[in-house]
């Protein structure tokens, strides 16, 4: 057989409540967000894939964000998916609150009418998520609204965007290298 070197790690304990720096980094998006003549902006890392179809998505959105009372009343948002060109806007909108001003204009982001949702889509992002609140029950327990997106809107070109995911502590990694290496191990019946 041949010998193959595995990693070896001398560990550590390490505090709990920074486990989050290995598991966050999903990209981080933009969620926009309107209710009667308001529109918002907030940024966010904690949210996770719950079903391929319908598509669903997990969203931790704090209660103490203006976004909380938009998504709540409208029942709607997008998700939007900014590269590393828009990593500057996305930290800014995320240390400001739409309470205190209209992040569209602050931040030069132009909103455009989507299909399914009156929430604005954000033209300079790679890629829109229109999404409908679908299950609202783990939202008084931990602030999570289940969505279901109904539509999306992607860019053509490139494949493979540059997202930004936040690691904690001011770090963002930048997405990568890719590659298909392992794919001839998957079963062809799991390739998800
Ligand atoms: C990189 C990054 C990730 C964030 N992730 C989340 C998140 O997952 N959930 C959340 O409620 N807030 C998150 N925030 C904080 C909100 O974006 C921030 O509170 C925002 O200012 C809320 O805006 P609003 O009051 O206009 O809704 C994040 C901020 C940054 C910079």
């Amino acid at each position: 057989m041949l010998e193959r070197l595995m990693p070896h790690y001398t560990k550590q304990d390490f505090p709990t409540h920074n486990v989050r720096r290995f598991l966050e980094p999903g990209p981080i998006v933009l969620v926009s967000s309107a209710y009667r003549d308001e529109t918002n902006i907030m940024t966010m890392g904690w949210y996770m894939m719950m079903e391929f179809e319908p598509a669903l998505i997990g969203c931790c959105i704090s209660a103490a964000n203006h976004s909380f009372e938009l998504v709540r009343k409208s029942r709607q948002c997008v998700i939007n998916l900014p590269t590393v060109d828009l990593a500057a806007e996305a930290v800014k909108i995320g240390n400001s609150s739409g309470r205190d001003i209209d992040k569209f204009s602050e931040f030069g982001l132009t909103p455009k009418p989507g299909g399914r949702v009156r929430a604005p889509l954000i033209a300079e992002c790679y890629a829109n998520f229109e999404c409908i609140v679908r299950d609202s029950s783990w939202v008084s327990k931990y602030n999570v609204f289940v969505f279901e997106v109904v539509k999306a809107h992607v860019a053509t070109s490139p494949k493979y965007p540059k997202t930004i995911h936040y690691r904690g502590d001011g770090e963002f990694m930048i997405s990568g290298e890719n590659t298909r290496r392992y794919r001839k191990l998957f079963r062809p019946d799991m390739l998800g």
